[in-house]
């Protein structure tokens, strides 16, 4: 039997409109981003950003700096945006120009307004059971598998991948919702042999087929991050043809790529209302 699809697309429409929705009602809302430099890719993320945020009604405001600007001048323009009361969110695009450390300029931001959630310190609440704004690829996984019901609480669940943005938090996600999670990477000896116990399985390497039809357990929740440009278009880390053997399974494109926008868009509002209250 082919596994159920799961529809990131539709869910992330809905979310929007239930955004959108929540924005009228607190009346005014604002992100701000930077983007340093023109790699083409981050151009693309950055413009639909912008064009899901002003769907919902977000007020977005887009920075650009040259790629030679200096850390002074960057954290300048971050320091005004921290204290623009009009500004609920700020999200400074990765990857920066090598010459400026983005791990000293995440904690520039005001982590109240930190809506991607890589600040130290909400990564540390995230840690310690509390979050408040979670990196939004985790955030939008959590909510797929919650829409879909998936049993989480006692499940064995496998994340392939350790990055800070989608690997860590997803994990700890998991773990909040008391399922048993092992975190795999490059080093794991013997994949397989983890990935074939998995009932939630989520791969974020950035390797198409890194996971095989032979290396999904019959009936897994199955999330796929993966976002690789191939020759035959965009695929995902999961061979395809595991849809035969999984009970669900996310597309791509499709999947968690439309719910990670709907996330940021999410964590944005969250960060109004807390700011309001
Ligand atoms: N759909 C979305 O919205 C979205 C959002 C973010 C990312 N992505 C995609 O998700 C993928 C992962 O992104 P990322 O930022 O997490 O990547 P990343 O920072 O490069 O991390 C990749 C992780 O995969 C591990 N890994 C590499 N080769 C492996 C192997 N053969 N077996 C097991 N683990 C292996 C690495 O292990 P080590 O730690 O040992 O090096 C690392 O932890 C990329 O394709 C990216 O484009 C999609």
């Amino acid at each position: 039997v082919a596994a159920r699809l799961i529809d990131g697309k539709g869910l992330a429409e809905r979310l929007r409109a239930e955004i959108a929705e929540e924005v009228r009602e607190i009346g005014d809302v604002g992100l701000a981003t930077i983007l340093v430099g023109d790699d083409p890719a981050s151009d693309v993320y950055i413009r639909r950003k912008h064009d899901a945020a002003q769907e919902v009604g977000i007020r977005s405001v887009d920075h650009r700096l040259p790629a030679t600007v200096t850390e002074e001048e960057l954290g300048r323009l971050i320091a005004e945006l921290n204290a623009d009361d009009s500004v609920d969110g700020v999200l400074v695009q990765s990857p920066l120009p090598p010459h400026l450390d983005e791990d000293e300029v995440i904690q520039w931001v005001n982590y109240e307004k930190d809506v991607d959630g890589f600040h130290p310190d909400n990564a540390g609440l995230l840690y310690a059971g509390r979050p408040r704004f979670v990196p939004a690829t985790a955030l939008g996984i959590l909510t797929l598998l919650k829409e879909y019901e998936v049993v989480l609480e006692g499940a064995r669940a496998v994340v392939v991948g350790r990055s800070v943005i989608v690997g860590k938090p997803v994990s700890l996600l998991l773990l909040s919702e008391n399922a048993t999670v092992t975190i795999c990477h490059s080093r794991t000896k013997d994949l397989a042999a983890h990935t074939r116990e998995a009932d939630v399985l989520v791969v974020a390497v950035g390797r198409p087929k890194v996971v095989t039809t032979d290396m999904v357990k019959p009936g897994a929740a199955v999330i796929d991050v993966g976002m690789n440009r191939t020759g035959e278009g965009l695929r995902g880390d999961v061979d395809p043809a595991a849809a035969e053997v999984a009970g669900l399974i996310t597309p791509v494109p499709g999947g968690v790529g439309p719910m990670t926008i709907a996330s940021l868009l999410r964590n944005t509002v969250t960060a109004a209302r807390r700011r309001r209250c």
